[in-house]
């Protein structure tokens, strides 16, 4: 604590997994190695389908393939990074680079809630209107929609990291995790930062409560007129349109609150590692994987395309 030892920080060391064995780091580089390919590969699928079919270009689909953007940035800001440092070879990363990450990564996670909030309204509209459904959500309202969510990701963003970072560093530069989030950065900080936490842990509530409550109020809406569909089928019909985006909805804002919302005595560094990379890793492989298999829609246009594919080498000489 003594003021002569302050030394100003131009780096930091990411730890990650660094407690663990190094075959165990082996088996998890390849682990995340599989699952980042299987995201890109994934999410990009989605993306291309959604745009070469034109079975697929309703409002949902739009969404859709804007959720899919957005998860393969959210991982290109934290997997390649934390594969290198899986490697052993990587571990250090720059103030800049700690303080960009923390930017994109606070930027997308706002965008994510708000796009699955939009989603929600997508399908409150499609269900509860059906008749207007494509007059509300023309084109003008859905590229109106998209931006609206990722908005709210460039204040939040800029005020989180502008502040954090704008605290003195000293003494450590080891960050108890495998990527820059703000609770292990603030760690490091050698100033008063009450009022900052304060204003994170109000920040995330709200962050995390609007898109929610968004969500809530679609789902109640959805949930009375489906119940009101005579029929079993019609009540299935409906219920399968919004099945996909209620089970990502549930696996996104589950994790994330786990890691966010526990009380600080049972916050091992190493069990929030685990919940940090149940939403920054697998949801992102899996919200492809869930809307393909569980929508016919989205199974027929990919085997369109795949057939498309395979005619075009064969004319290939
Ligand atoms: C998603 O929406 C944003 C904001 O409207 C837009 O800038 C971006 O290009 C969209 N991405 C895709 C793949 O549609």
């Amino acid at each position: 604590m003594a003021m002569g030892n302050w030394t100003e920080i131009s780096e930091f060391i990411l730890m990650s997994f660094s407690s663990l064995p190094t075959e165990i780091q082996s088996l998890l580089f390849l682990t995340f190695l599989t699952i980042y390919l299987v995201t890109l590969m994934g999410n990009s699928l989605i993306i291309l389908v959604t745009l070469a079919d034109p079975m697929l270009h309703s409002p949902m689909y739009f969404f859709l393939r804007n959720l899919s953007f957005l998860e393969i940035g959210f991982n290109l800001v934290i997997v390649p990074k934390m594969l290198g440092t899986l490697l052993a070879q990587d571990t250090t990363i720059s103030f800049l680079g700690c303080a960009t990450q923390m930017y994109f990564f606070f930027f997308f996670g706002v965008a994510e809630c708000f796009l699955l909030a939009t989603m929600a309204y997508d399908r409150y509209v499609a269900i509860c209107s059906p008749l207007h459904y494509a007059v509300i959500m023309n084109q003008r309202t859905r590229a109106k929609l998209a931006a609206a969510s990722w908005f709210p990701g460039f204040p939040v963003a800029t005020v989180q990291t502008t502040w954090l970072f704008s605290f003195p560093f000293c003494g450590t530069n080891k960050v108890n995790h495998f990527f820059c989030d703000s609770p292990p950065v603030l760690k490091l900080v050698c100033a008063d930062t009450a009022l900052f936490e304060i204003y994170a842990i109000v920040g995330t509530i709200l962050v995390v409560m609007i898109p929610c409550l968004l969500i809530l109020c679609s789902y109640t809406r959805i949930a009375a007129a489906i119940l009101k569909i005579p029929s079993a089928k019609g009540k299935h019909k409906a219920f399968s349109t919004c099945s996909s985006h209620l089970l990502v909805v549930s696996l996104f804002y589950i994790s994330s609150s786990l890691t966010y919302f526990r009380p600080k005595s049972n916050n091992s560094p190493e069990s929030k590692k685990l919940l940090s990379l149940s939403y920054t890793v697998v949801t992102p492989m899996l919200n492809p994987i869930i809307y393909s298999l569980r929508n016919s829609e989205v199974k027929n246009a990919l085997s369109r395309t795949f057939h498309k594919v395979l005619a075009l080498r064969n004319c290939i000489p």
